[in-house]
């Protein structure tokens, strides 16, 4: 399948849906985020008030303080040494990954990226290389894999980008779909760029399968991304970090120096904090609005609970029922701010979103408006001009 970004530069309907609850000035509530909240009381940091005016720029690559903490931290995850000469600090996941596709691909690439995909990485992939193979993981096996790499052949295929827990799904990669992944990347010298911002967040007992599956040969052509965005529910931050060799990483750094000299030295010092706090308290949070979830959204009208393997959301998926459509009345007739399956590209059923690392009151509050705007729906579903979404109205005049 081949996606081609829209020409017209436009916000996602998600930023579109939310500038308009703001513009009202009336109140709403915002269940569209699927970054989990901190406790009340368990985020045990001092104030940032009263830090020094950072004078000088901090070293491209990051500052060793941070790399270390990461090294530490990743290196517990995949069971693999690794030092400040593999990290790289980045503002955010998000960018790590651009910074990697804009130094190792060129235009007349082709990219194979896990489906479905979060429609920001979805969308810079497709700005950046001539051909972008989206494709289901969850039902192929390695073997498959390399048949695709096969019918690719006459493509340069440069990289490929996987998600796990996947976002929207929450699926997790296991050993053979890693190792299928390596393999295809080894036939075709391939680079695999691994994006793990929700590793955290498992919800069943099957264990996270790390990206380098125990072999610290594979960083030559492995980037491994993450940040604090989800992990430490500290997405305005803007800190993550790529995973790689030291050559690697000194080739990103000297990128990261083109384009932004540095990262800052305020966030990155309060990241450095944030994982030395921990986040115990913030997985919890996940887990039991996991329980909280799975029970208030059974059963609800035209609608099918989608649970997850890991993540920090369940997807309510919509039988017949346009999810642009609903998004806008939730929030027009009940001052409800949620997300859809517009926030993804590439497969999935329509949905909504149901973050689960709010407080269980907010998640009982949210769900039960849910329930009811589905109920408003089944007058709409006899008219299906009714289920228009807002873009659409606008587009057709
Ligand atoms: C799969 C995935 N990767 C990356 C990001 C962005 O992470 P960051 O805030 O660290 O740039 C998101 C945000 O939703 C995401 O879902």
């Amino acid at each position: 399948m081949r996606y081609r970004p829209a020409t017209t530069m436009r916000v996602s309907p998600l930023e579109r849906r939310a500038i308009e609850a703001r513009s009202t000035g009336e109140p709403f509530r915002d269940y569209s985020e699927n970054v989990p909240r901190w406790p009340a009381g368990a985020l045990k940091l001092p104030p940032s008030s009263g830090v020094e005016l950072p004078r000088s720029y901090p070293p491209s690559a990051g500052l060793d303080l941070l790399r270390a903490r990461i090294a530490e931290s990743e290196s517990r995850r995949c069971g693999l040494p690794l030092g400040c000469e593999n990290v790289l600090v980045t503002h955010g996941a998000l960018y790590g990954i651009g910074l990697v596709l804009r130094a190792f691909l060129s235009a007349t690439d082709t990219v194979i990226c896990q489906a479905p995909v979060f429609r920001a990485v979805g969308e810079q992939l497709a700005s950046l290389v001539s051909r972008v193979e989206f494709v289901s993981l969850a039902s192929r096996s390695g073997r498959d894999l390399s048949a695709l790499a096969g019918s690719l052949q006459s493509h340069n295929i440069a990289a490929v980008y996987l998600d796990s827990p996947n976002n929207p799904t929450g699926d997790v990669l296991s050993v053979d779909q890693l190792e299928g992944l390596h393999s295809l990347c080894n036939s075709t010298g391939a680079i695999l760029i691994a994006d793990i911002v929700y590793a955290d967040f498992l919800l069943t007992s099957e264990p996270f399968v790390h990206p380098a599956v125990g072999d610290a040969n594979r960083w030559n052509r492995l980037f491994v991304v993450n940040s604090v965005s989800k992990a430490y529910a500290a997405p305005g931050l803007r800190i993550g970090w790529v995973l790689s060799s030291p050559s690697n990483i000194q080739m990103l750094a000297s990128c990261l120096e083109r384009e932004s000299i540095a990262v800052s030295r305020f966030g990155q010092l309060y990241a450095a904090q944030l994982l030395e706090h921990g986040n115990e308290a913030l997985i919890a949070t996940v887990r039991r609005g996991a329980e909280v979830v799975a029970e208030l959204a059974a059963g609800m009208p035209g609608a099918e609970l989608r649970t997850a393997d890991g993540g920090t959301q369940f997807l309510l998926e919509l039988a017949d029922l346009d999810a642009e459509w609903l998004a806008d009345h939730l929030l027009r007739s009940h001052r409800l701010l949620v997300a859809t399956s517009a926030n993804c590209i590439a497969g999935g059923r329509p949905h909504l979103r149901l973050p689960l690392g709010h407080p269980p009151e907010d998640l009982a509050a949210a769900l039960s408006t849910i329930r009811r705007a589905l109920s408003d729906a089944s007058v709409f579903r006899a008219s299906p001009r009714a289920q228009r979404p807002l873009d659409a109205e606008r587009s057709h005049g």
